[in-house]
């Protein structure tokens, strides 16, 4: 029995070396190693044997095996790589072949449709500047004309940080107006700047709020600047960001820290005017908030209003893709579910 093993043995590596192509080295597996080779028999009718024999032709047949498996995986790797590099040489890879696709991320929308709106500025002349999350009472409500038990402060609701003395305690900024008066204490006129940036408001969230979103606020300070300015920046902007044939609405309105305010609208990109559901059937969507900047703001960061005007204005970034793309729950764009972002 065992010099039978031998002899397989040797027979299997004979062969083995005369194999050039994996045809053949299947059949060959099959001969010595498959169900019904000579060697896996020989394992299987060990239970006949006396047990000295029994032991010692089970370690020899299980050796064998063990080395004719070994030899079999290098045998394959070798053919491999030798199908390759003849193949590489005779030209009969296909170059051509489509790679496979590498998963790759991509901008969430508010990054995409942010980076609209600061090009279409930037093209004005704005710079584009950030500021603090966390801030000041001071900045986010006493300085734009809120001071502590102002009515205009309830519409939005907000975090405290801290409570501290009035102006002194820190909240997360309801909006990104404080960048106004953070900019004009730092720099003198001209200004031109635009601040996008999260603001936070302590709001139920439903279809239509969140409690952080994206706002982009502007302001431009100058001898000279007057509402003309404001309307044909915003004008601008609007047709530049929704289309050349979109109208342009602009309507009194009321924000502490201007005098006098607009709210700016834009005919409805669904119906175009004649009113439908998107608009509420007024034919006009509201995407400002803007104004003139109040004489008192001025004053208070010692740029003098007999001399000096601005315009400002904020706008809310996540209306702009949901108008466009017809989304209709801005709790999708945190959410962080890739099916929603993967779209954009
Ligand atoms: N900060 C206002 C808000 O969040 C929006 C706004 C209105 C900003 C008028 C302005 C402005 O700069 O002039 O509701």
């Amino acid at each position: 029995m065992l010099e039978h093993l031998k002899d397989l043995h040797a027979q299997a590596l004979e062969e083995l070396n005369r194999i050039d192509n994996p045809r053949e080295l299947e059949l060959w597996r099959v001969q010595y190693l498959g169900k019904k080779s000579s060697l896996t028999q020989s394992l299987r009718s060990l239970a006949a044997l006396p047990l000295e024999e029994r032991r010692e032709v089970g370690a020899q047949a299980n050796e064998i095996k063990t080395a004719l498996e070994s030899i079999l995986a290098e045998k394959q790797r070798l053919l491999q790589e030798t199908f390759l590099s003849s193949s590489r040489e005779s030209g009969t890879l296909d170059v051509t072949l489509p790679g496979r696709p590498l998963p790759t991320g991509r901008t969430h929308p508010t990054t995409q449709i942010l980076e609209e709106i600061c090009d279409a500025f930037k093209s004005m002349g704005f710079q584009v500047i950030e500021g603090p999350d966390v801030e000041w009472d001071y900045y986010n409500f006493e300085a734009l004309n809120m001071p502590q038990h102002h009515p205009a402060r309830d519409m939005m609701a907000t975090f405290w940080v801290d409570t501290g003395v009035s102006g002194k305690a820190r909240l997360l900024r309801t909006h990104t107006s404080p960048m106004q008066i953070r900019l004009m204490e730092k720099e003198r006129p001209p200004i031109r700047a635009i601040v996008p940036g999260r603001v936070y408001r302590y709001e139920a969230t439903d279809a239509t709020h969140e409690s952080m979103f994206y706002q982009v606020e502007g302001l431009a300070v100058d001898k000279g600047i007057t509402l003309a300015d404001l309307k044909g920046t915003l004008f601008d902007f609007c047709r530049c960001i929704f289309g050349e044939e979109r109208k342009v609405r602009f309507r009194c309105d009321y924000f502490p820290f201007v005098e006098p305010g607009v709210e700016v609208a834009i005919s409805c990109l669904a119906c175009s005017g004649t009113g439908c559901r998107l608009c509420g059937n007024s034919g006009w969507i509201e995407i400002l908030g803007a104004g003139m900047v109040h004489p008192d703001v001025l004053a208070r960061v010692d740029i003098d209003p007999g001399i000096y005007s601005g315009f400002a204005f904020g706008m809310g970034v996540e209306r702009i893709p949901m108008l466009r793309y017809g989304i209709d729950d801005i709790r999708l764009f945190y959410g962080n579910d890739l099916r929603f972002l993967r779209q954009f």
